[in-house]
């Protein structure tokens, strides 16, 4: 059995689930993107969450492929867990860190008993990463490294059209159940 996958195109600030994935950068102290959005809509105590632990734990930033979890401020969550991805490079194979991207937000959210899960499409927008290849890692990873006895769902949320049909191709490809 394998944890039910969901994708919907939209705002991951708009969804109501327990964990929200941010696609942040190694500072923590917020960007553009998704990371700018869940920063404006979520207010100021996940930024002075983000600088509590960056002054406790990392202080030299968060490493690539790894994931921690803060408050989720006005959003509807109860956390957001923040990794940082891969920037994409067409000669160096970095594929592990951005599958590492995914079993890291999951195993955190496990640990703090979030059953519901929103990933946006990590690495695919500053970063650069092809869109179908990231739904390929992404898809994969999430359908590998996810217990179902730990989530309900995990969902996809694509900004537009494009990444949508994109992840909707990748799930029908490697298979629903
Ligand atoms: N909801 C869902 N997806 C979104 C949203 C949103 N509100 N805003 C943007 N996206 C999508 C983009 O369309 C893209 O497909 O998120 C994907 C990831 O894009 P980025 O946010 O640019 O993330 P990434 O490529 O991982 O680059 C990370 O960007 O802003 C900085 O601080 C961040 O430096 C870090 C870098």
């Amino acid at each position: 059995m394998t944890v039910p996958l969901v994708l919907v195109q939209g705002d991951i600030t708009r969804q109501r689930v327990d964990a929200v994935v941010n696609a942040a950068n190694s500072s923590l102290l917020g960007g553009g993107g998704v990371d700018g959005a869940i920063h404006r809509a979520g207010g100021p105590e996940i930024l002075a969450d983000c600088r509590r632990l960056r002054a406790a734990r990392y202080g030299k930033g968060l490493p690539t492929g790894r994931a921690v979890a803060t408050v989720a401020g006005r959003l509807d969550a109860r956390h957001v867990i923040h990794t940082v991805g891969p920037v994409w490079s067409a000669t160096q194979d970095r594929s592990e860190l951005l599958a590492s991207c995914h079993r890291e937000s999951l195993r955190v959210a496990a640990e703090l008993g979030a059953r519901t899960v929103a990933f946006p499409a990590i690495s695919t927008g500053v970063y650069r990463w092809p869109l179908d290849d990231a739904a390929r890692i992404a898809v994969r990873t999430v359908r590998e490294a996810a217990d179902p006895a730990d989530f309900d769902e995990v969902r996809f949320v694509l900004f537009d059209r494009a990444a949508y049909d994109v992840f909707a191709a990748e799930l029908a490809t490697q298979g629903e159940g």
